[in-house]
């Protein structure tokens, strides 16, 4: 069974994200066909601030942190990033997440949920496009996108019908990656 990682981009206290990542796994592994969707939480597994010492196109890891978060990440097939807007670009902590690793990223498909206010996470997922593709990652169009004015209360997401439909067809369309 292919393993698919929802990645919870956001790691501060009384995040949002959580609430959409734990809704898009519960949704992929109601709806999916023949794949496990795994929450990843940054917040948990706590990266420091990138510290090896060489590259990671190197694969040379010299830290415990950095060879159990490479196992986690290589035991994955294919991954959906599920980001805020943070002064329009994309949080810190999964820049750094993705700065770790190189090899455990190549070529597998990854799908966008975007959330937040004026632009719905839009400009974040732009960046983190730019930065994917020098980890080879192969990102999927059509990103979904959560308006936090619309689909939220007491900073909780609250999903529609619309949303469910945006998010089924993401999974759809990164299942069909593997056919
Ligand atoms: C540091 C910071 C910067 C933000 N910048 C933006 C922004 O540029 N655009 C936007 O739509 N929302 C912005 N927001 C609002 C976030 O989209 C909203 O707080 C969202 O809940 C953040 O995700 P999180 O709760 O998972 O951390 C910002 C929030 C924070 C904390």
């Amino acid at each position: 069974m292919k393993k698919i990682g929802v990645i919870i981009a956001s790691v501060r206290d009384g995040r949002a994200g959580e609430s959409v990542a734990k809704y898009v796994a519960d949704l992929a592994n109601s709806t999916g066909n023949g794949f496990e969707y795994k929450l990843i939480d940054l917040k948990a597994i706590n990266l420091p601030l990138l510290n090896e010492p060489y590259p990671a196109v190197m694969n040379n890891y010299q830290y415990q942190h950095t060879k159990d978060w490479a196992k986690l990440i290589g035991g994955f097939d294919g991954f959906i990033i599920v980001t805020p807007e943070y002064n329009h670009g994309y949080p810190a902590a999964m820049k750094n997440a993705l700065d770790y690793l190189f090899v455990e990223w190549n070529n597998k498909p990854i799908g966008f949920v975007g959330y937040g206010y004026s632009a719905s996470g839009a400009r974040a997922i732009e960046q983190l496009r730019q930065v994917l593709v020098n980890l080879q990652l192969k990102t999927l169009w059509k990103d979904v996108l959560i308006n936090l004015f619309t689909n939220s209360k007491d900073g909780i997401f609250q999903s529609n019908d619309f949303v469910d439909t945006q998010i089924k067809d993401l999974i759809n369309r990164l299942e069909a990656t593997f056919k």
